[in-house]
């Protein structure tokens, strides 16, 4: 028998309200804050992301499902977005409008990951790009939209990362210093922190081995090296932040895995960890990234978050959420073609009247229909048996308090429909 490839899932019927109401948050918020949406396609030139994430990335190293499709071109399915969005904003001269530009996305992403819980091959990410402004007031407001979904939806436990990598003219003099560092403690660092030294030295302050980690905590800091338009930019972040009322801890171990970041880095990760997959949610700014496809220099910002994280945190931490396929009124019916007939003619005026509603099939007691019903989890279920066929009327129970009443057919969509919406 046939599964669903590894690193993959099924969002089945009973996860969709925790989906729904995860994505009905994001894009409200995305509103409030002047956000519109864009759809990129699921797979891009390989080359889009060997350029912005960077081909000595992970990510693009050993991450990526690529492949040459059949005239020859080749392909990745897309493991991210942002690069996306950037191509979608050079290829529809987006510069022409006013700026910044805010978009956001609600996207599958393709990795090929070790899977673990919260840890997929294929997973969702809703994420938002404001790009054409660099003014740190945008950098405060990304983190503020970012910290404003786990509110909105109500996971609690999650603070939010903060650091800036400098940029072109600062970093080189701190990785410089970094190596410098690191090569007086090159024999006391793991085996693969040897090679990040050679190949991406930044990636050093990323190692989760435990004899790695004093060294982590006395190298030179991202911070310490920042030059001063970048020390003024951090400051004034930090300080709308402040004005913002957004939560935030320093973490200058914080470098990000993917090469376009510039300046501000933040995540958004749980207080206490547990396990391996902490951060719910991940962005920063990315100032050389248009320039780098071919565009004219254009700042940038952005944030995306696995949906699937947050759906995890919500079950874990038990919050509620509404379900708006929850069928609603059952129709229970026994007698005949008469009695089947008059349901029928109900289903539809209550459906007309935008209630979710389950019509009895076949033909099963009354008792076995209301167990049905009970089982469904539906406010009302309305009976029509032989007596209501004769008086035109139908019995209505209300299955919280197992009351139960005739009311006329003629008003029962109107008076259900009223009562489900609070009325009596
Ligand atoms: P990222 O840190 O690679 O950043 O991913 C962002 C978020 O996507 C992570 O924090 C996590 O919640 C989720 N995620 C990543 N990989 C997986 C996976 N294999 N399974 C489940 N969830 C995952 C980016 O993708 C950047 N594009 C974010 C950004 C937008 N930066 C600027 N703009």
């Amino acid at each position: 028998m046939y599964k669903a490839p590894r690193g993959t899932t099924d969002i089945l019927p009973a996860d969709q309200p925790y989906w729904r109401y995860v994505l009905d948050a994001a894009e409200r918020l995305c509103r409030r804050y002047g956000y519109q949406r864009i759809d990129t396609p699921l797979f891009e030139d390989a080359g889009l992301f060997n350029r912005s994430i960077g081909a000595g990335t992970d990510i693009v190293e050993k991450e990526t499902y690529s492949f040459d499709d059949r005239s020859g071109d080749r392909i990745t399915l897309k493991p991210e977005s942002t690069a996306a969005v950037c191509r979608a904003y050079l290829e529809h001269g987006m510069h022409a409008l006013a700026q910044p530009v805010k978009l956001y996305y609600i996207s599958p992403s393709f990795r090929y990951e070790r899977p673990q819980a919260g840890r997929y091959r294929q997973f969702h990410q809703w994420g938002f790009e404001a790009i054409g402004e660099s003014d740190p007031t945008v950098d405060a407001e990304a983190v503020s939209l970012a910290w404003d979904l786990y509110k909105e939806v109500g996971i609690t436990g999650l603070t939010v990362l903060l650091n800036s990598i400098g940029d072109a003219a600062c970093r080189p003099g701190y990785i410089q210093a970094l190596v410098a560092y690191y090569r007086d403690h090159v024999n006391e660092v793991c085996g693969d922190c040897k090679v990040r030294l050679e190949k991406n030295p930044l990636r050093l302050l990323d190692c989760k081995v435990p004899q790695d980690q004093p060294i982590i905590a006395a190298a030179p800091k991202t911070s310490e090296y920042l030059c001063d338009p970048c020390k003024a930019h951090f400051a004034a972040t930090r300080s709308y932040l402040d004005a913002l009322g957004v939560p935030y801890t320093i973490e200058h171990k914080l470098v990000r895995g993917l090469d376009y970041y510039t300046r501000t880095v933040f995540e958004v990760v749980p207080l206490e960890k547990t396990g391996q997959q902490t951060a719910v949610g991940a962005g920063g700014r990315y100032d050389g990234l248009i320039e780098a496809l071919d565009g004219k220099p254009t700042p940038g910002i952005g944030f995306a978050a696995g949906i699937e994280r947050i759906v995890l945190n919500l079950k874990a931490q038990g919050v509620a959420v509404p379900n708006p396929n929850q069928p609603q009124v059952y129709i229970a019916h026994q007698g005949g073609d008469p009695a089947r007939q008059q349901a029928v003619r109900l289903s539809q005026r209550l459906r007309d009247a935008d209630v979710n509603t389950w019509l009895g099939f076949g033909d099963r007691s009354l008792k076995a229909q209301l167990r049905h019903a009970n089982n469904m989890g539906v406010t009302y279920t309305v009976m029509i048996g032989e007596n209501e066929v004769q008086t035109r009327e139908v019995l209505l129970k209300t299955m919280a308090t197992g009351a139960d009443e005739h009311i006329m057919l003629e008003q029962a969509a109107f008076r259900i429909a009223h009562k489900l919406t609070g009325g009596v």
